[in-house]
């Protein structure tokens, strides 16, 4: 095959997410037994505009299935949203002699290898984002472990909440997408989520329904508060005064993004980071790996980056029914 694939280079790119690892170890190790040099691009696009480059064998990818973070560090890039710096990195990739890159981040990560396809590198997309929050895909990595984090904090905050029958307000991750607050919502048996894609912005109805639990002898309120609402201590601030309860909030944070894999995300991370490398193999490029109807597709990246996505209707009806 003329256009044969040789080097193949990998980065991770935009917040990191637990089970990155086991994708870039997937990477790595199918492309070396498919005959494949390897080459790790430290801190994402940042990293490449600065040639921070460094061949990878497959002791390179030698215990890490196991750790949260990326080994390959990453970071967010602004020279690469220019013209000028999607041109330097497309120039560094021949330069290093990778004619095919994956990309293992979120929507953002992709609109850069989709820029870097339209100079000539082959390129492929890995889903890798705690926020769920990629159209294409049912499936992201990191969002099972992220969501397993913030379902223990939660459990651990609703004890509390109990012991002082306060009402408390957890705010988790998810950017502008409420995937996260949904999964906490069911799996902690909130009272309330409060969600971008559906919050009316009605805090008077949340403060009637606290009221309303307190008279029928709830001991706690849990409000499941997506990032993309936001101002969970303000909003602590009002209900308490509004309701008279004792009104706490936490912001889970960055411990979301952190710790140990799950099973689900070293399992499924591994299999996109091979299924990438096999689409380079076979010639194929602009693609971005997906996981829907229980089984690993992949897509064209415009067509991939031009799709939209909601929170899934069914869940959130079953939620609601659900609080009593
Ligand atoms: P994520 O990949 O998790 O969505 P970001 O949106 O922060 O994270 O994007 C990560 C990086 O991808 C950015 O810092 C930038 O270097 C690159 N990027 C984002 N959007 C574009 C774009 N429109 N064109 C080129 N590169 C982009
Ligand atoms: O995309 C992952 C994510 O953790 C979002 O949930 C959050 O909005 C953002 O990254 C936080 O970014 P940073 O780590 O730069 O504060």
């Amino acid at each position: 095959m003329a256009n044969q694939v040789k080097t193949i280079g990998v980065l991770t790119s935009g917040g990191d997410a637990p089970g990155m690892n086991a994708a870039i170890r997937a990477v790595v190790r199918t492309a070396i037994y498919h005959g494949l040099q390897v080459k790790g691009i430290k801190r994402g696009y940042a990293g490449l505009l600065k040639e921070e480059i460094v061949d990878m064998d497959g002791l390179s990818v030698a215990d890490i299935i196991h750790r949260g973070g990326t080994i390959l560090y990453t970071a967010r890039c602004l020279e690469f949203m220019t013209e000028e710096g999607q041109q330097k990195g497309a120039e560094i990739c021949r330069k290093h002699g990778i004619d095919g890159l994956v990309v293992i981040g979120g929507d953002g990560s992709f609109r850069g290898a989709q820029r870097l396809a339209a100079l000539g590198i082959n390129t492929v997309g890995v889903p890798g984002t705690i926020d769920l929050d990629i159209a294409c895909t049912e499936y992201t990595i990191g969002f099972d472990t992220a969501v397993n984090t913030a379902m223990e904090a939660i459990d651990k905050v609703r004890d509390t909440s109990t012991s002082h029958e306060r009402c408390s307000i957890i705010e988790v991750m998810g950017r502008n997408a409420g995937y996260i607050a949904l999964w906490c919502g069911i799996a902690n048996g909130a009272e309330d989520i409060l969600l971008p894609e559906r919050y009316d912005n009605d805090e008077q109805k949340l403060i009637d329904r606290i009221i309303e639990n307190r008279k029928r002898g709830k001991k706690h309120h849990i409000i499941v508060n997506a990032e993309g609402i936001g101002h969970s201590t303000s909003m602590a601030k009002r209900i308490e005064a509004a309701t008279g309860i004792e009104t706490r909030a936490t912001i889970l944070g960055h411990m979301q993004r952190g710790g140990t894999p799950t099973c689900k995300d070293r399992v499924y991370a591994s299999i996109m980071g091979a299924k990438a490398v096999e689409l380079l193999v076979e010639g194929r490029s602009k693609r971005i790996v997906a996981y829907k109807n229980g089984g690993y597709i992949d897509f064209d990246i415009d067509e991939a980056l031009a799709m939209t996505k909601d929170i899934s209707e069914d869940q959130y009806e079953i939620f609601k029914h659900l609080v009593r």
